[in-house]
């Protein structure tokens, strides 16, 4: 009975929702850099499909820096801030493993482009969001409209704080969905999001939990075994592909590999297993169409969470650290420019 209802209330929104995005916060547009660059979208989606010749996989990594800004603090690019002048920030903090130094890399290249053509005008965080959203439409996903006109926050989130924002891949649903509900995220957000894990790679790290000291009850055998090839102790260096079926592409093969017990990371299998978000996950195993409605629908969502717009923040000249300024914001010595100590 349960489970229907939700079946119902899932129906719904999807059909609400199909071809349609979420309301756009104040200061956001998607019409925001028309006459300071309007060759923007043209410049990033060329840059990145010329790296993702050489490079499938720094598309993954790219859309992860997103999620990953987005979760903390808000998507203000302080996952971009290089920390190491001033202490622990968020590239520093555990998670960081699925941070590929590739994608910060490009992040700045693409940036220094985009200034030699429009002058600095555009924030690092647009840059983000529109980044994220080429390397899902570049890789075979939805080509969603990005609302723009973020500006770049001043502060680094803490590692605590880096911490405590990013769900693990070791939580299971329960645990996931309070998180997510702090930032007005819900389960239908969080089978959607997940799909970004339809391509990429993982450190063994992530999911020795689901193959040591034994398997995982609801792993697939075969599965389970390749695993521990990869991974032959907790502690192997070792990386595996997040979506065994279709490894570079984005499409809804993710939902599919769940539903066979095929899902790597607990946070992944247990969409399937949890009632609250199974009848979604087969929804999306079924209908392509209907994964990609939904994806960027809670992308428009989540790209918008704790937005800096207006005269809020700033326009930073370099993505990986702070403009110099004469009054520090950030409550210890040095202003992100200089060194620390
Ligand atoms: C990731 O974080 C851990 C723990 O803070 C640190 O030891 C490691 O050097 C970091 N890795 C990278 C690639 O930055
Ligand atoms: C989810 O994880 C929490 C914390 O590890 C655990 O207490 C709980 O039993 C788990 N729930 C399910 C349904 O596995
Ligand atoms: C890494 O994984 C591959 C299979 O994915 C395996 O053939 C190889 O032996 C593993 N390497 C190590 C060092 O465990
Ligand atoms: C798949 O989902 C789309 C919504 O994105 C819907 O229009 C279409 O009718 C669905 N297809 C089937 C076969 O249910
Ligand atoms: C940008 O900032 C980082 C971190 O402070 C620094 O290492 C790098 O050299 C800077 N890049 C440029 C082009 O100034």
């Amino acid at each position: 009975m349960a489970s229907i209802l939700f079946y119902l209330v899932v129906s719904f929104f999807a059909l609400a929702s199909a071809q349609t995005l979420p309301p756009l916060e104040s200061g956001l547009s998607f019409s925001f850099y028309e006459s300071y660059c309007p060759k923007l979208e043209a410049i990033v989606r060329n840059f990145l499909k010329e790296k993702f010749k050489k490079d499938i996989g720094l598309a993954a990594g790219l859309l992860r820096v997103h999620f990953h800004d987005c979760f903390v603090q808000g998507c203000d690019a302080s996952v971009l801030l290089d920390g190491s002048a001033s202490g622990p920030s968020e590239q520093d903090a555990p998670p960081n493993l699925t941070l590929r130094p590739e994608a910060f890399e490009a992040i700045n290249d693409l940036r220094a482009l985009i200034d030699k053509r429009c002058g600095r005008v555009v924030s690092c965080a647009d840059v983000l969001a529109l980044a994220a959203r080429d390397s899902v439409a570049l890789a075979g996903g939805p080509n969603y409209k990005v609302p723009l006109g973020r500006r770049d926050g001043l502060n680094f989130a803490t590692r605590d704080v880096t911490v405590a924002s990013l769900p693990a891949p070791t939580f299971n649903v329960s645990t996931i969905l309070p998180i997510l509900a702090k930032i007005n995220l819900d389960s239908a957000d969080l089978v959607a999001l997940s799909g970004g894990h339809t391509y990429g790679r993982s450190h063994c790290s992530s999911f020795s939990n689901r193959i040591f000291p034994s398997r995982d009850p609801t792993m697939d055998q075969t599965f389970f075994k390749n695993l521990r090839n990869t991974c032959p102790t907790s502690d192997s260096s070792n990386t595996t592909v997040l979506d065994i079926r279709t490894p570079n592409v984005f499409d809804n093969k993710y939902y599919v590999d769940l539903m066979n017990r095929q899902g790597l990371f607990t946070s992944d299998e247990d969409l399937y297993m949890d009632s609250r978000t199974k009848s979604l996950v087969t929804a999306f195993a079924i209908n392509q169409s209907l994964f990609f409605d939904k994806f960027a629908y809670s992308m428009v969502k989540m790209g918008q969470l704790s937005v800096l717009t207006g005269v809020r923040g700033e326009i930073r000249a370099n993505c990986s650290a702070r403009n110099a300024r004469k009054i520090s914001m950030w409550p210890v010595e040095g202003d992100g420019q200089s060194a620390a100590h």
